[in-house]
């Protein structure tokens, strides 16, 4: 109940003005409803239908009695309504209008009203409407969680502006401010130039002379692009006229950009042809994905119901590896060339990356069905993104990227979801900073991370206190834009995928011992990538095929880099049943089928320098060891805690829930295995621990019920229908959010 109003006028009950008057009513903003139309059949319908409590015959009389007049008439018909307004309008009243330009409202107003009446003017754009025309066409919620644009004049009396924005609010609007020039130069661009191209393409058609024939086989796409040129012809000529100066820049904009297109066609440039396109379409993809986001709807959250299973049996294989699909986005990005890359992860994390490329103007093709194509750049190549970089849950992502923004030309800044929001970033931008980086965090350490560009990084050697293969990556990435050599010892051997596809690019990559080195200004040349299924993927068919009893998989294609194959040294050592075959190099990395069978497993030490080669296995790892005949204990393992959430904790949280003994520590657990239980437990967004107990399900008495599993997407696309597929039996549930 908007209390301030009593009477509020309407001038024009077509669509938006006789929207105004039923919003009003339904949702009580004010007392009483006048309305006005030029025509006396028009106002007759009005009060007929009950859309106002009265007419007025003039436009003096309306704005005699109205506390709130909304003009809501075509737009060169404002000079002349504001003159007959002026002649009565109290100086106490409040203005505001529909119109589509606002310059020309402003300036309309300032010369027919005085200042006291102009005062109480606060002009007004609702960007809602419909192809649509008339009263009849009227709806009350028309203004429901749609933006109404104001654009105060700066002149009006103190409380005006609170009042109208009152008054739309009450209507259901989402309120927002803008400068009337700014507010005129954007809906030019993204409102009134459609619409003009939507009038000329059909009037293009209709112009020849078979025109019935063009007519009767336009299908879909010609019906999508042309619905708005079914609009009001009245308002939109007035439209054009009164917003004149900026929708001719934008037609000159866009006719530039036409002829560029028409002449790429007409000498068959094919990559600038392709370059246009993917551009629109990763632009709208962007521009679609900030409409979710700023109409704050976030996924709804996932529940998987695991409940028992089957003996595991049959031929999987599993996404494409995370860590090289980042790296295969990255390095050909910046290469010099087309990279293809097959078996590509699409999974969010590594579409992240993708994005975020894009977003700094490299064209990519896909990915479509594993297959990305990469127009590499080269290494000065990159273009300022236009906003933050976002890069979701994935802090490979931001840690790499850190490393190569820090030697980009110009300034940028990634953030990422809440999870990310709370990751350690230091880690990379302390060395960073000390390679001559200017780059910052938010206070706590976490990202934002804000980089400024065009500074010089010099090379410099790095002691890794912690054995991380993304800070190792970000550095050796900054290192390709430092002068000099740039050079990190680890403290433990971490996955080397950056080295290894750094040398198949062209850069030189030194190993000696643990410390591995490359030299600044190296030029990537385009490769052939085959992205090996990932085996941290795997991982939870190999541990689920060992706890089920009968059980017999292979699983194919799968990465087996001795710096990640930890995970299958680990089961070995409990008593697992798994053998590599086919090994083979497949793009500069081994690659082996893994045939895996259930076997009795028992509780281990875990060595801990297996610990960095297996760090993202470790939840399910956790769960064949509460399967595992006696005790369990890890240590040297602190880096668990910082990961998509605090896996030593959440994982003991679950493991409890589910009736198994298990004592974290700070840097490990304790895990005494057991019979499980069915229960409840919460994966806190992270991934692998949702697959974990989906596998964990496959031994429980009862069905274990994981909330939080929306970002198994992240790493793992179709987990749940390939599990199930093996013999698993895991439901879906999407909770209302
Ligand atoms: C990754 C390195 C590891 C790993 C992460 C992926 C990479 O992180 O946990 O999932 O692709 O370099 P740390 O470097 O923090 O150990």
């Amino acid at each position: 109940m908007n209390e301030g109003i009593g009477t509020l006028g309407v001038i024009g009950l077509g669509l938006i003005g006789g929207s105004v008057c039923l919003a009003a009513r339904e949702t009580g903003a004010c007392a009483r409803i006048v309305g006005w139309n030029r025509n006396p059949a028009v106002r007759e319908e009005a009060c007929r239908t009950g859309a106002v409590d009265a007419v007025t015959a003039t436009i003096a009389e309306i704005a005699a009695e109205s506390d709130l007049l909304v003009l809501a008439v075509p737009m060169l018909s404002f000079p002349a309504v504001l003159g007959e307004i002026a002649t009565t309008l109290r100086p106490g009243s409040l203005v505001t209008d529909v119109g589509s330009a606002k310059l020309s409202v402003i300036t309309a107003a300032e010369e027919a009203l005085t200042g006291e009446q102009l005062a109480g003017l606060v002009p007004a754009h609702p960007i809602a409407g419909s192809e649509r025309s008339g009263l009849a066409a009227a709806r009350a919620d028309l203004f429901r969680g749609h933006k109404v644009i104001l654009t105060p004049t700066g002149k009006e009396r103190a409380g005006a502006l609170a009042q109208v924005r009152a008054f739309w609010k009450t209507l259901g609007a989402d309120v927002q401010e803008m400068d009337a020039d700014h507010h005129d130069d954007v809906l030019a661009m993204t409102s009134h130039l459609p619409h003009l191209l939507a009038y000329a393409l059909v009037d293009s058609l209709a112009g020849e002379k078979d025109s019935r024939e063009i007519f009767r086989y336009a299908a879909g796409g010609f019906r999508d692009f042309t619905r708005i040129a079914s609009s009001d012809p009245i308002m939109w000529h007035d439209i054009f006229r009164a917003n004149r100066v900026s929708v001719l820049s934008g037609m000159d904009l866009f006719l530039s950009r036409l002829r560029n297109l028409r002449d790429a066609i007409d000498r068959a440039d094919g990559e600038e042809v392709l370059r246009v396109l993917t551009r629109a379409r990763a632009s709208r993809e962007y521009f679609l994905q900030l409409l979710e986001e700023r109409e704050n709807r976030p996924a709804p959250p996932v529940t998987f119901v695991s409940a028992g299973g089957a003996p595991l049996q049959g031929t999987l294989r599993v996404p494409g590896d995370k860590s090289i699909s980042h790296r295969s986005i990255m390095l050909g990005s910046i290469a010099e060339g087309m990279t293809e890359v097959d078996g590509f992860l699409e999974g969010e994390d590594a579409l992240a990356t993708l994005q975020a490329f894009r977003d700094m103007g490299v064209v990519i093709e896909g990915p479509d069905q594993g297959r990305v194509r990469i127009h590499g750049v080269g290494l000065h190549g990159l273009q300022p993104p236009r906003a933050a970089l976002y890069v979701g849950n994935s802090g490979t992502s931001i840690r790499l990227l850190s490393g190569l923004l820090a030697g980009q030309s110009f300034d940028s800044e990634m953030s990422g979801d809440e999870s990310l929001a709370r990751r350690p970033m230091r880690r990379v931008t302390e060395p960073l900073a000390r390679m001559g980086a200017v780059i910052e965090t938010a206070e706590s350490g976490c990202p934002p991370v804000r980089i400024r560009g065009g500074g010089r990084l010099r090379g410099i050697h790095y002691d890794m206190p912690v054995a991380s293969a993304q800070v190792k990556s970000a550095l050796l990435l900054a290192g390709l834009y430092a002068q000099g050599e740039t050079a990190v010892t680890e403290p433990a051997p971490t996955r080397d995928h950056s080295e290894r596809m750094l040398r198949a690019f062209g850069c030189p990559v030194q190993r000696v011992g643990n410390r591995i080195s490359l030299q600044g200004g190296a030029t990537l040349r385009a490769q052939r990538i085959t992205v090996p299924a990932d085996i941290s993927s795997a991982a939870f068919f190999l541990v689920a095929a060992s706890i089920q009893p009968g059980s017999e998989l292979l699983l194919t294609g799968v990465g087996v880099n001795p710096t990640r194959t930890g995970v299958i040294d680990i089961l070995r050592l409990m008593g697992a049943d798994i053998t590599l075959e086919q090994e083979r190099e497949e793009g500069g990395e081994p690659v082996a089928d893994l045939r895996v069978r259930h076997a009795a497993l028992r509780g281990i030490p875990i060595p801990e320098a297996l610990v960095p080669l297996a760090i993202d296995e470790f939840p399910a790892l956790f769960v064949a060891a509460a399967c595992a005949e006696g005790e369990t204990v890890l240590t040297g393992a602190e880096e668990l805690r910082v990961k998509e959430s605090d896996r030593i904790q959440v994982m003991a949280d679950g493991l409890a829930a589910l009736g198994v003994e298990a004592e974290p520590r700070p840097d490990g657990i304790r895990i005494r295995g057991g019979a499980i239980s069915g229960g409840h437990v919460d994966s806190h967004g992270d991934h692998r621990i949702a697959m974990a107990f989906a596998v964990a399900g496959l031994r429980a008495s009862g069905p274990v019920i994981i909330a939080n599993c929306a970002n198994v997407a992240t790493s793992f696309p179709g987990f749940v229908a390939l599990a199930n597929r093996a013999g698993m039996k895991i439901r879906t549930e999407e909770a209302e959010s």
